[in-house]
């Protein structure tokens, strides 16, 4: 059977719009995120038409909506009719049924291919909806035209969306659903890999080891990760070796404006320009410390890019050699670097959920004067604080003990003003019996 996890809030939010109807609601995010399967388990039950969008041209999509309607609704007339715009396909449709749920997905397609759809749906939106019970969900994947033509403040259909769904990583909790068989440390190296992309997690086969895993998605000649990269590149840029280059430059530690542009002899301002880009499409975020305005670093955000800049583009050359099993050694060698950093983010987000809920609002890095607390909590109201401290690694009593007291020493030096509520130390195992306020990845229920 097919597992649905997560997403009660987005089921949520549509139902309320569903409860408001006539609304448009736009739902969005970046591809194999789970959008279409969203939209596909809210529809269940309900009165609906459901329309993949293709890339060809304005009139060929609307003959084949006007066919999905008529399949639909047994409206069989509308087979023979030609439509030369989406408004006055719709328009009759929302007069033979009033009371439905109507999906355009891909819909960004169908604006790359011709642009005017998206007046023609304005024009639908403003004079024809809000005389009818209609819930109009549009759904797309290329970020570049949801957010730019549909969400910015420019755009004609900007503020007539009732709800702006944007589809997230699933909750990391729900990883073990896909893969029951593994350990919790397997699990954390399969967020730190595969993010909460749904599409990935469902490929992976847990009767079979992690290694194994690893070189049939990612390293092996016709293995879906192999190619990703260039896929989701060539989705939203034009311009796409520079992306590339800038991308492959953050994985590699160049990673601040200034950086970026020494190591591949670009203008600052171009390569901030492109930053920001790339920020606006939650591909990098920009790491801001605690107490600071100024961003310490950029991070690449997106699991899998990060995944293909991390893992696959340092084994390029032996890959395109076909040297996968030589691949697949260097990559397990250093597999547990690459989680280490990705370990960390994992805990705050747990972490974080729990906090937030007692008046942590806050969360962060602490820098001082070239010290470090990896992870800290803050309750502003109150002035109260958290300290983590993370490690990807197995470590003994004593030395937990030791990294637990050197944490509390550094909180007092850098968290003055706050009262230090708890200092915890997250590692993967402690061999032996465990202090107290030291978790490990069994304790956080991954
Ligand atoms: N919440 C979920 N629980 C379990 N599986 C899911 C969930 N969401 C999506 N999936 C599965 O992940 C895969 C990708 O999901 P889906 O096709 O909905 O993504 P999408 O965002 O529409 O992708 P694209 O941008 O490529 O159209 C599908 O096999 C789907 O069944
Ligand atoms: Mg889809």
């Amino acid at each position: 059977m097919e597992i649905f996890v997560d997403r009660e809030r987005e089921l949520e939010a549509l139902e309320r719009c569903w409860l408001e109807r006539p609304c448009f609601v736009v739902v969005y995010g970046r591809r194999r995120i789970g959008k279409t399967r969203l939209v596909k388990e809210f529809l269940k039950g309900r009165k609906h038409v459901y329309f993949f969008a293709q890339l060809t041209n304005h009139r060929d999509n609307l003959r084949r909506l006007a066919s999905a309607v008529a399949d639909a609704l047994g409206f069989e007339e509308l087979k023979s009719m030609e439509f030369e715009s989406l408004d006055k396909l719709l328009t009759l449709v929302a007069r033979f049924e009033k009371d439905l749920v109507v999906v355009l997905d891909e819909f960004s397609y169908w604006v790359r291919v011709a642009p005017r759809v998206l007046s023609e749906l304005q024009l639908f939106v403003d004079e024809v909806l809000p005389n009818t019970k209609m819930m109009l969900v549009v759904v797309g994947s290329v970020y570049t035209v949801m957010v730019k033509e549909i969400l910015s403040g420019g755009s004609p259909l900007y503020g007539r969306a009732k709800a702006k769904l944007l589809v997230k990583e699933l909750d990391p909790l729900y990883i073990k659903e896909f893969v029951p068989r593994y350990s919790p440390e397997d699990r954390v190296r399969i967020y730190a890999l595969f993010g909460g992309v749904p599409y990935y997690l469902r490929l992976i086969d847990d009767r079979k080891s992690l290694r194994e895993n690893v070189k049939d998605l990612i390293l092996a000649p016709y293995a879906p990760l192999r190619y990703e990269k260039d896929f989701v590149l060539r989705e939203e840029f034009r311009d796409v070796h520079t992306y590339n280059a800038i991308l492959s430059a953050i994985a590699k530690g160049f990673d601040t404006p200034s950086r970026i542009a020494d190591v591949l002899g670009l203008d600052r301002g171009y390569v901030a320009k492109c930053l920001y880009i790339l920020e606006e499409l939650n591909i990098v975020s920009r790491e801001v410390p605690l107490f600071s305005r100024r961003a310490l670093r950029y991070v690449i955000s997106d699991p899998i890019l990060r995944t293909w800049y991390n893992i696959v583009e340092p084994v390029l050359h032996l890959l395109e050699l076909e040297l996968v099993d030589e691949a697949l050694e260097i990559v397990m060698r250093r597999l547990d670097n690459y989680v280490a950093k990705v370990f960390e983010e994992l805990v705050r987000r747990i972490l974080f959920q729990i906090y937030a809920k007692q008046g942590f609002t806050e969360v962060g890095r602490v820098v001082h004067r070239g010290e470090e607390i990896d992870i800290v909590f803050l309750d502003p109201e109150r002035r109260r604080a958290i300290a983590v401290e993370v490690k990807w690694s197995d470590v003994k009593y004593e030395e937990a003990l030791r990294e637990l007291r050197k944490l509390q020493n550094k909180a007092f030096r850098l968290l003055s003003g706050y009262t230090i509520e708890k200092t915890m130390l997250v590692v993967r195992s402690v061999e032996d019996s465990k202090p107290s306020d030291v978790l490990t990845v069994r304790d956080l229920g991954i």
